[in-house]
């Protein structure tokens, strides 16, 4: 559970609806919470005396936000009830629910609309923004709607197209200052807001809305939210099994407060080859001497100066193991396609003045033999299958979104350990230039690679790909084996099987 014990935070539009869900979850976090509500007096109420319930300062906040002087009493009662203001999430916002064509629509539902979802939004942050500490987090309301587009209600997804644009500008605006400035993009959630359309035709209306949803089941562990799309299935514990919720739990437990936060960007690649590739690819140990030469011989050229190496010099140089070192590194095949390998780093990285000091935090929080633990934890590369890669070492994940059979796109994510010296973090950033972002010199020829052996499997000539080696011995599976390449086929084949 995130901890938001003193934190205050105004959420507009909290009488009902995602607001009210909002301001409770808030509330059970841990933060005071001001409702801001426009006319319906006794639903805000009812918000109120929820996070009364949890024992939280509560106040409600009256007021038309369209109007920009209102906007600005509301965000300063907002900040005088609770005594202050880290966070502001700006939810309100209408639908009109009629149907109509923009070859109808009239100036005055357009202007409404805009006023009510869009000039308010302007208003309530222009007035918050001064008012917030460096470090606070504004969150934007958004919809599907803002995304794809609705047919028939054009003036809507118009406005939440903009509050995107919005969110984006404002988040460059304001880092700063370090206040996080994000954008939730609900679909359709069952509340008021929704009841019109549910209705439509005796309740036909919610069937056919709720078909359009792919997402069978969510489920999180260790704060991150994974979906299904089949409705019943095994819960995520089982289908993570123990060595795979290991990599989160390490993930996570390397951040001397238990807790990391995604920062740092994201980085997008995408190449010309079916995903499966990179599955096989991230846990082959016989390609990198071979394949990354390039950076090896790059990584050789660096002089240190008698100091220990950086962690991205480690990771590049670490591709040039021997093929007698690749094979004594420890491999494994889970359940369900899952694998993993070995961390390939030295232990010169210990070395460092950086990690004697990171170790020393972790040493005051948890004592020696936990910290020991923790760090112990030596893998290179958790793979999730079908589309995840866990490096807790270096607190980065992958995730493969394939676009077609033979185009797919890697989205990478760092992560800030929090309570951590911030070098850390910097170091991590510079891992992911030099190794997995586009401009890196490792991962650029793994891609490049996939799409030639792609071009070739689309050639014909072919009919098997070869993935036998190390087949007589898969018990006692060294490295350069193949074995977690069957074992990632194999689950293939049951998913597709059913
Ligand atoms: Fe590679």
């Amino acid at each position: 559970m995130i901890d938001l014990s003193g934190k205050r935070a105004f959420v507009t539009g909290g009488g009902r609806g995602i607001g009210r869900a909002t301001a409770l979850m808030l509330a059970q976090a841990g933060a005071g919470v001001a409702v801001g509500y426009r006319s319906r007096r006794a639903e805000a109420d009812e918000t109120l005396a929820g996070v009364r319930r949890l024992r939280r300062p509560a106040i409600g906040v009256a007021g038309d936000l369209g109007d920009p002087a209102a906007a600005g009493r509301a965000v300063d009662e907002a900040v005088q009830g609770l005594g202050g203001l880290e966070l502001l999430i700006v939810n309100h916002g209408i639908w009109p629910s009629d149907e109509v064509p923009v070859a109808a629509m009239t100036d005055a539902q357009w202007g409404g609309t805009l006023r009510a979802n869009l000039d308010s939004v302007l208003y309530v942050c222009r007035a918050a923004i001064p008012l917030l500490p460096d470090g606070g987090k504004i969150v934007l309301v958004s919809s599907t709607a803002g995304q794809r587009g609705e047919a028939f209600h054009a003036d809507y997804a118009a406005t939440k197209g903009a509050v995107i644009s919005f969110t984006k500008s404002l988040a460059v605006e304001l880092a700063p200052r370090r206040i996080n400035v994000n954008c939730v993009a609900p679909g359709w959630v069952d509340t008021e807001m929704s009841a019109t359309p549910f209705a439509r035709e005796a309740g036909k209306g919610k069937q056919e809305i709720v078909r359009t949803i792919p997402l069978g089941r969510l489920a999180s562990y260790r704060g991150f939210l994974f979906g299904s799309h089949a409705k019943d299935g095994e819960d995520l514990e089982t289908f993570l099994g123990p060595e795979v919720r290991s990599a989160f739990d390490n993930l996570v437990d390397r951040a001397p407060d238990g807790e990391i936060e995604i920062a740092g960007g994201k980085t997008v690649q995408r190449y010309r080859a079916n995903w499966k590739l990179q599955l096989e690819n991230s846990i082959d140990l016989l390609h990198p001497r071979i394949l990354h030469r390039s950076a090896i011989d790059a990584a050789d050229r660096v002089e240190h100066g008698g100091k220990p190496p950086s962690i991205e010099w480690d990771i590049v140089r670490s591709n040039g193991l021997t093929l007698r070192e690749w094979d004594g590194m420890r491999i494994a095949a889970l359940p369900r396609g899952h694998c993993w390998m070995g961390g390939s780093l030295t232990r010169k990285i210990d070395e460092s003045p950086l990690q004697k000091r990171y170790r020393e935090i972790l040493v005051r929080r948890h004592g020696e033999s936990r910290t020991d633990e923790i760090l112990a934890f030596n893998r290179h590369n958790t793979i999730v299958y079908p589309n995840l890669f866990v490096n807790s070492r270096v607190a980065q994940i992958r995730m493969l979104q394939p676009v077609s059979v033979d185009c797919t796109e890697q989205h990478g994510y760092t992560f800030r350990l929090k309570g951590a010296p911030e070098e850390m973090f910097e170091a991590t950033i510079r891992m992911v230039n030099t190794n997995n972002s586009p401009s890196s010199i490792v991962t650029s020829d793994d891609h490049e690679i996939f799409e030639r052996i792609q071009q070739s499997l689309a050639g014909g000539g072919n009919e098997w790909s070869d993935l036998s080696r190390g087949i007589e011995n898969e018990s006692d599976a060294q490295g350069t084996n193949e074995l977690p390449m069957r074992n990632q086929h194999r689950a293939w084949a049951e998913y597709m099987n059913g």
